[in-house]
């Protein structure tokens, strides 16, 4: 078989066969097809597409790229959590624990911030002492007594994706619906759960900007998951603001251990509340959402969903005072807030703008090499449809120096727009797709 000939079928439009795409991903695995033909044959998927069938063969081939993780010696339907990233989107640390507490293990492996979104990892760094890198042999032992490991993917995960995520990072080759489809599930399915469920992210702050490009991300790692005998549920919700308060990694932790204390609600809540219905009924503990639902906010009020993320932190060396005592986590020093110049509505938010300013506060990394501040970041003071009056404030913003503060308060300015005309409601949970 000839690299070459391949790129030029796909180029052509022709369908690529199972043997084909073996070829292809071991090549890409074991270096022997140089970067430049990968990346010319990711062009020509970007411009050709691949259908379902060659997804699914791109997706199982990468998923055995490198080694898998069995879960088998755990008991019950393991169930892994995925969402296609958004900004203040801090939802894993909340319902990891609350979903641990109603007896459904969660072994999860996250992966860290790029560009504008976050990433549970480096949430998790900003807890002084918290360890991410935990062994397969530490991780089942850790699921066996806690029923929770929040972990980095292992070295030898899917080595096909990290090659292909890095060309495709710089050859305009992300936003491909088959491309990411592939990236997402080959990682999940090589993760080991039995079940998943999706977090399908729409909006201003999303890869996909609006329902239609969102359904069909959803449907096709809906039917990758299909092809596997793996349930896959995808919950689509809107990203046209950020979904909590929080933006920047010791802040979001702050914000996630205040709604695992029962002390706020909001956007945050209701979506890692859905989710966490979704993956309750997936492990046969609920049997509608709305008994889900009822199940993780009972965790809430009685301390048991809080007292599974102590237990977390203290199986994996970070310092469970944080709990009780915010000031243990890093806070940049700088402040600057950012008021409203006239009086009006929000009407609305450029959320990648949003968290294009968190990325300035420190808070994030614009290439995978950028080291970040776990204290710089943003809070926000108000959402879509608030009245505001000149000169409140609608977001304080930390860093460590006051030029970084000023520059993402412009970029704040820029992206919330304040008008006389009520907005429309905005919707949270936009589908589900099973
Ligand atoms: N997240 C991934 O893991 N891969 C993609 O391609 C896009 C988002």
């Amino acid at each position: 078989m000839n690299i070459v000939d391949l790129i030029i079928k796909k180029r052509d439009g022709g369908k690529l066969t199972k043997e084909e795409i073996d070829f292809f991903v071991n090549g890409v695995t074991d270096s022997s097809i140089p970067d430049y033909q990968v990346s010319a044959m990711l062009m020509a998927i970007y411009f050709q597409n691949l259908d379902n069938e060659e997804t699914s063969e791109l997706t199982l081939a990468m998923a055995h790229s490198g080694s898998t993780f069995d879960l088998s010696s755990i008991e019950g339907i393991k169930v892994d959590k995925h969402s296609t990233g958004g900004v203040a989107d801090t939802t894993t640390l909340i319902l990891a624990p609350l979903v641990a507490s109603c007896g459904v293990p969660v072994v999860k492996m996250s992966g860290r911030g790029l560009g504008f979104s976050g990433g549970t990892l480096d949430k998790l760094e900003s807890i002084p002492g918290f360890r991410i890198d935990v062994s397969e042999e530490q991780a089942l032992e850790y699921a066996k007594t806690s029923n929770i490991v929040l972990m980095s993917q292992t070295d030898n995960l899917t080595p096909a994706d990290k090659k292909l995520y890095a060309l495709r990072d710089v050859t305009g080759t992300v936003e491909n619906i088959p491309l990411i489809s592939g990236s997402i599930m080959s990682k999940k399915i090589a993760a080991g759960a039995d079940a998943i469920v999706l977090d399908v992210k729409c909006g201003s702050g999303a890869f996909m900007k609006d329902y239609d490009s969102a359904v069909a991300l959803a449907k096709t790692m809906a039917d990758i998951g299909k092809s596997v005998g793996r349930e896959v549920t995808a919950v689509i919700s809107g990203m046209d603001q950020p979904l909590g308060m929080n933006i920047g990694n010791s802040l979001e932790v702050i914000e996630a251990m205040e709604i695992l204390k029962g002390n706020v609600g909001g956007d945050l809540l209701e979506v890692a509340l859905t989710l966490g219905a979704y993956m309750l009924i997936s492990a046969k503990t609920a049997d509608s959402v709305e008994d889900g639902k009822a199940k993780l906010m009972e965790n809430i009020k009685n301390g048991k969903g809080i007292a599974k993320f102590r237990e977390l932190l203290i199986q994996q060396g970070g310092n469970p005072d944080i709990i009780d005592d915010y000031s243990l986590l890093p806070l940049s020093p700088e402040k600057e807030v950012v008021c409203a110049e006239e009086d009006g509505y929000v009407y609305s938010m450029n959320t990648a703008e949003i968290g294009r300013a968190s990325l300035e506060t420190g808070a994030g990394r614009a290439s995978k090499a950028d080291s970040i501040d776990f204290g710089a970041g943003i809070i926000m003071k108000v959402r879509i449809g608030d009245t505001v009056k000149k000169g409140d404030a609608i977001a304080e913003v930390y860093s460590a120096a006051k030029e970084k503060c000023l520059s993402a308060a412009n970029y704040l300015k820029g992206a919330v727009s304040i008008k006389e005309e009520k907005p429309e409601d905005v919707r949270l949970i936009l589908d589900i797709i099973k």
